[in-house]
């Protein structure tokens, strides 16, 4: 019938488009719809105000990750990392960078001895590319899609009559998610360290790197300590000092300069690489040691450098691209609407 009129056919395709357009905007939270909407602004701002909800409005800071400490140094890159990339930042040489230490929450007075994930912030530049690393001390998330994510924040919203998350809510979304299973499990099986100097930091989201021959490689990364891993001890726990990790920290550098490594993972076949909720297998993938990570300085994050850095993971170097984990784009949509209402808060600089 189509092939006597043409015209109808394009027509009742349209119409299909169309429909199908109508009903990805009315249902945003729904399939890959919403994986687009929560990567635009408006699906950025439905996000933000779902951390509000949760947490409440604390004005100039960062909607999570609000409690942190802002520092500098430089990365000294050994040369190694250009086997898999054109980066600038993987040649030989060093590079300034400032950064900064976090706590997830979005609460900025959040007591350090109740949190059990460290997370660092890298902001780079070299021969005129930038590039911007969020990362994390637990190497998966416990989410795959930005959806799971809005409708966690919007299960733990506390209750009006009790000011409590309501546990039979929290429950039905555990259960619906069974993705978040490895990543209970890996907190239930490794004890927060003792400090922030002492913690690897993981970039959790694979990437794609592009070396000089123009061949692709996904890899992870990950930030290793030279400091030996040590676990939060019961009487640190008992002691309940809210600022224990960036004290730590203040004494710790005071010894002299805190050096980590950056390693690349590269994926092998078979790897979940735009799931972040999937581990890759300890055994047998090949590892690329790029460089040391040296911080030298810290500076208080009511006026340091970092202030009013957007740490977004998207602001990649030449020879490094996203994967196409659906958590990356609404990861930069969403924290460039935090930076947006954050820094009108606090007047910018
Ligand atoms: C869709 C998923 C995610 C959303 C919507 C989200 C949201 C946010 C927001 C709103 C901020 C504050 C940004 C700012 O004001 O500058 C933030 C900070 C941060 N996020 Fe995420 N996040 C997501 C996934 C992740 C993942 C997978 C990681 C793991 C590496 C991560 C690590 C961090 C870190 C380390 C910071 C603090 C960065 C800084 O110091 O400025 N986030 N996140």
């Amino acid at each position: 019938m189509f092939r006597k009129h043409p015209r109808r056919f394009i027509i009742a395709t349209l119409t299909a488009a169309l429909a199908g357009l109508a009903y990805a905007v009315l249902n945003q939270d729904a399939g890959w719809a919403s994986s687009l909407s929560l990567s635009s602004p408006a699906g950025a701002s439905r996000m933000v105000d779902a951390f509000e909800a949760a947490s409440g409005r604390h004005a100039g800071f960062r909607r999570n990750h609000a409690k942190g400490t802002c520092l500098s140094g430089r990365f000294d890159s050994n040369g190694h990392g250009t086997e898999i990339s054109t980066a600038a930042f993987f040649r030989q040489g060093s590079y300034p960078f400032t950064g900064r230490f976090s706590v997830m929450g979005s609460n900025p007075s959040l007591n350090d001895t109740h949190g059990r994930l460290r997370s660092l912030a890298v902001a780079m530049t070299a021969g005129g590319e930038s590039w911007r690393m969020a990362m994390n001390s637990v190497p998966i998330f416990f989410v795959n899609t930005p959806e799971a994510l809005l409708e966690q924040l919007r299960a733990s919203v506390p209750d009006p009559q009790t000011g409590a998350v309501d546990p039979v809510r929290m429950d039905a979304f555990r259960k619906a998610h069974p993705e978040m299973q490895p990543f209970e499990q890996w907190l239930d099986t490794h004890r927060p360290s003792t400090g922030f100097d002492n913690a690897a930091y993981y970039s959790v989201n694979a990437f794609r790197f592009i070396d000089a021959a123009g061949r692709t490689q996904v890899a992870r990364w990950r930030m290793e300590p030279e400091a030996l891993y040590a676990p939060l001890s019961n009487a640190q726990l008992e002691a309940d000092d809210p600022d224990m990790l960036t004290y730590g920290l203040v004494s710790t550098l005071a010894e002299g300069p805190l050096r980590w490594h950056l390693i690349l993972t590269l994926a092998l076949p078979g790897d979940a690489v735009n799931d972040a909720t999937k581990m890759w297998s300890t055994q047998g993938h090949r590892e690329i040691d790029a460089g040391v990570l040296v911080i030298e300085h810290l500076h208080a994050q009511v006026d340091g450098a970092c202030r009013d850095i957007d740490f977004d993971p998207l602001v990649l170097p030449q020879g490094i691209q996203p994967s196409d984990d659906p958590l990356l784009r609404a990861r930069s949509a969403a924290y460039a609407e935090s930076h947006r209402r954050r820094v009108k808060e606090s007047g910018g600089r």
